[in-house]
């Protein structure tokens, strides 16, 4: 069975352009509340949660409120009228987000909606709530770029951040030369992401990214080889990983053998915690099959964490192509979402 990927394989290719979309979507966007705020949280699920990972781990020093990401049914107690809710669902209808919704009106929460439609268009329309409509017709993990940015473009219009055009720009450059690297037609030779999906063949992948730079990049890799190669992956995170997770490799080498671990760097990385990576490295090193290392790339965080994050999406569809399956349909999301309706 020859599968080609190719609707996802075309999402990817206009990754730079939805950045650049999200980016004046938002900007034209009326967003009128004036009140001032303590904090902030994105609630949402899945490929419409991580987008809320992203502006988490981006604002952490960045921004004088917290950030933080809601993935259930219920917002944390803390929420009141000086927070700003971020309600996200790519397609509008995801009953927990739609739950968190209400609850945050319900306490008189700032709410802005982030959707290409569904339940929650309908609502925020009728409630006169502020939404932000992305276009649809895509998987929700193929709508990045629309699921984060918007975000991050309506908490500098709040005041809550402030965004370097540079850092835009600098992303959209870096996203363009590391997407025609790991385009379809450049072979696997000169395409990290086709080797990867090699290496990642018949194998679990086991991704450790770094608390505060590259921990969504590696909470994503693991959901992009779940949703796309439908294959499992695992995730954690240093210096945590540190302290748990190594101890793991002291298991026997028949079962460590499936493993294939790959690290997360970033520049921006506390040197403790590179220097952790290389006595890591120095300890299990032997025990493992092999360590990938892979770094981000670009002048900036936002550059280095969605370079990344490129590479793992390319890698979880070309590693679909090895499975012989199609990376779009999540036929078990659907099975389960159909079955509690
Ligand atoms: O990637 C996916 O398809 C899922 O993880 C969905 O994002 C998740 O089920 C939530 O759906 P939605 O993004 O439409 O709210």
């Amino acid at each position: 069975k020859t599968i080609d990927g190719g609707q996802m394989l075309g999402a990817l290719a206009g990754l730079p352009d939805q950045c650049r979309g999200a980016v004046a979507l938002a900007r034209n966007q009326e967003i009128n509340y004036s009140r001032s705020f303590q904090n902030v949280v994105v609630t949402g699920l899945g490929g419409s949660a991580i987008g809320g990972d992203f502006l988490r781990v981006f604002c952490a020093d960045k921004s004088p409120v917290p950030v933080t990401v809601n993935r259930d049914y219920h917002l944390p107690g803390y929420v009141n009228e000086h927070t700003l809710v971020f309600a996200v669902s790519y397609s509008g209808n995801t009953e927990e987000t739609l739950s968190a919704y209400e609850e945050a009106k319900a306490k008189g929460a700032a709410v802005v909606a982030v959707t290409s439609g569904g339940k929650l268009a309908d609502l925020a329309q009728k409630d006169g709530i502020p939404f932000l409509a992305i276009p649809g017709g895509l998987q929700p993990r193929a709508a990045t770029g629309y699921l984060f940015l918007p975000l991050l473009i309506v908490m500098e219009k709040l005041h809550l951040i402030s965004v370097l055009t540079d850092d835009l720009e600098d992303l959209g450059r870096a996203l363009e030369d590391m997407g025609r690297r790991l385009a379809p037609e450049v072979e696997e030779t000169n395409n990290p992401a086709k080797q990867l999906a090699k290496l990642f063949y018949q194998k679990i992948p086991v991704i450790w990214g770094v608390s505060g730079t590259t921990e969504t990049v590696a909470m994503r890799w693991k959901g992009q080889i779940n949703e796309n190669s439908k294959a499992p992956a695992y995730f954690n995170v240093l210096p945590e990983l540190n302290h748990n997770e190594i101890v793991g490799t002291e298991a026997p080498a028949e079962l460590l053998k499936k493993i294939e671990l790959v690290f997360l760097h970033s520049l921006d990385d506390h040197p403790r915690v590179e220097k952790r990576f290389e006595i890591t490295k120095e300890i299990i090193g032997e025990r493992v099959s092999g360590i990938t290392e892979i770094w981000g790339e670009g002048n900036c965080l936002l550059s280095r964490m969605f370079t990344l994050t490129y590479l793992g999406d390319y890698t979880s569809v070309y590693l679909a192509i090895l499975y012989g399956i199609n990376p779009s349909p999540v036929e078990l999301i659907t099975l389960l979402k159909n079955k509690l309706a």
